[in-house]
């Protein structure tokens, strides 16, 4: 079974979705560890609620040693790291011991609206003021850059003239809870293989 860890700054709704399809069977895989960079972060009370192991590495504290912190809290103990709304950037060892094992999930369609800096509402409100017609949601490896890695899967919403950024934020997160435990139930399978940028769903 694949043993994953969930790094979470926010709100948990992303790993609420990864519980909620282990436990209805959708999801052959256990979350071992949850790992939150902010204390009040309330997907770490999600992750007690299940009794999870959690730990808090607050960004302020550990800084740039974040990236080693967690190396050291998850060498040998997972099989794959899924950032569902994890803001600190990843650095480092922790990158060449997970190479290929770690992805992320983006608000947006990448390589729209993203990189540094762009996170939670500010993409949605980027793509509202450029005009675009559709958003959506991308999970993609994790690579050294930011929003750089090989893309697994988008999924497509449409943007409205009425729409605010709150209001495209929620559509995308519905697609976004389908997205990530798609991409984790690929990988879980064995099904996913890189070659270069392009990732084969086989
Ligand atoms: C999600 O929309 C996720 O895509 C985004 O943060 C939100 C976390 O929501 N991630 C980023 O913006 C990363 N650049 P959640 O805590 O409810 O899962």
């Amino acid at each position: 079974m694949l043993k994953i860890a969930v790094l979470v700054s926010g709100g948990g709704s992303n790993l609420q979705s990864i519980i909620d399809n282990i436990e209805s069977g959708y999801l052959n895989c256990s979350i071992e560890v949850v790992i939150s960079d902010k204390k009040d972060a309330y997907g770490i009370d999600r992750a007690k609620a299940k009794n999870i192991k959690t730990y808090i590495l607050d960004r302020k504290q550990y800084g740039k040693s974040m990236s080693a912190e967690i190396l050291k809290i998850l060498d040998g103990k997972v099989d794959l790291i899924v950032l569902a709304g994890f803001l600190s950037i990843l650095q480092g060892e922790l990158l060449s011991a997970f190479k290929g094992k770690i992805i992320n999930i983006h608000p947006a369609l990448i390589p729209s609206f993203c990189g540094g800096g762009m996170y939670g509402l500010k993409v949605h409100e980027k793509a509202i003021e450029y005009g675009v017609k559709v958003s959506g949601c991308t999970v993609h490896f994790v690579d050294e850059g930011t929003d750089s890695g090989p893309i697994i899967i988008q999924k497509v919403v449409d943007v409205f003239s009425t729409d605010t950024a709150k209001d495209l934020q929620l559509r995308i997160l519905e697609q976004e809870h389908k997205a990530l435990p798609e991409a984790i139930k690929y990988i879980s399978e064995g099904k996913i293989r890189i070659e270069g940028r392009k990732v084969l769903v086989i």
